[in-house]
């Protein structure tokens, strides 16, 4: 079982207006709402990719039904634990001809210290058989930095963390199994400019010295580099029609994670997990993957030690 996390899970509301201009009136011509937030989009690939997977966390009480309903026809079982405030929504706007999208994404509800400690009880409780937690996305309203390195510490199971900044930074201490920065977020981690892959290995290789087992920086078009404590593999980009890359860390990811629990190789997790990221950006933002995308892709993924 993979269990993934979420902390702060929204409707992803996506409208489409003929164009969107700013203190204009504007008429919805087509609208929908996905269950979101990254953990819940992570259960979601994974769920597809057949991986067995629950997604746990804290979600508003207003509003938490209706989004408990959506993740579960999407086919995620779900667990979570409700808050004061209601499920946030991320509204997208994007232009009928699909070629613009304003985003106007809401914080979430403060999360009370105490119910962050009910969720942990849940997960010590539930997930020790586990064989993978995951733990992605920004940290809500309240949540100290150290929120996920506490969750990684309250198992002994395999954490994979796909966070940025603070909370990235601070999971390194407790160990986790895998992080998965973006070349920004990598960056930002080391605090300079990465100009090669030589720097970004250097880089990974710092984040491994902080604690973390193994790093698989994403790079966009530019496909991926794995690190583990002996080897490095580069994963070139392949060259598909992108339609939005939003999401695409996340079906990595999911990838990822379902490759390494069904073959525990290396190798062949790191090319699910391109294939995944790539066929995410196959499909427009509020689509997550096709299936036979990533099929198709998974032949095309070429990896070379570096
Ligand atoms: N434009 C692209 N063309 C081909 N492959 C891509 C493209 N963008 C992303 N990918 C694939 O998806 C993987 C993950 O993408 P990316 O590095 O953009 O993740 P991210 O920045 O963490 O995304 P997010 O946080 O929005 O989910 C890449 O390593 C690559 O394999
Ligand atoms: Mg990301």
């Amino acid at each position: 079982m993979i269990t993934t996390i979420c902390l702060n899970p929204c409707f992803d509301k996506t409208v489409t207006v003929d164009a969107m201009t700013v203190g204009g009136l504007h008429r919805v011509r087509t609208m929908r709402t996905d269950p979101g937030g990254k953990g819940a989009n992570v259960a979601n690939v994974l769920s597809r990719l057949g991986a067995p997977v629950r997604c746990l966390g804290l979600a508003g009480e207003q509003g938490a039904k209706a989004y408990e309903d959506l993740l579960e026809k999407a086919g995620v079982p779900q667990g979570f634990l409700h808050v004061c405030g209601e499920v946030r929504t991320n509204l997208k706007i994007v232009s009928l001809d699909g070629s613009e999208v304003t985003e106007i994404n809401e914080p979430g509800p403060m999360i009370p210290e105490k119910r962050l400690n009910d969720l942990l009880k849940v997960v010590r409780e539930n997930c020790g058989g586990d064989d993978f937690l995951v733990l992605t996305g920004s940290l809500p309203p309240g949540c100290a930095d150290d929120t996920y390195a506490r969750l990684v510490r309250a198992l002994n199971v395999p954490a994979v963390v796909d966070a940025s900044g603070k909370s990235l930074r601070a999971s390194l201490a407790a160990r986790p199994f895998l992080v998965k920065p973006n070349k920004a977020e990598l960056c930002e981690a080391v605090g300079r400019k990465l100009e090669d892959l030589g720097a970004v290995e250097r880089a990974a290789r710092e984040l491994m010295d902080a604690g973390a087992q193994h790093v698989l920086v994403s790079l966009g078009a530019e496909g991926a580099l794995l690190v583990t404590p002996d080897k490095v593999w580069h994963a070139d980009g392949l060259k598909v029609k992108v339609s939005s890359t939003v999401g695409a860390g996340d079906a990595m990811t999911a990838g990822f994670v379902a490759g390494f629990v069904e073959t525990g190789d290396f190798v062949e997790a790191f090319r699910r997990g391109v294939a995944a990221g790539t066929a995410s950006v196959m499909t427009d933002g509020t689509q997550l993957i096709r299936l036979e995308d990533y099929e198709a892709l998974l032949g095309r993924v070429t990896i070379r030690e570096v």
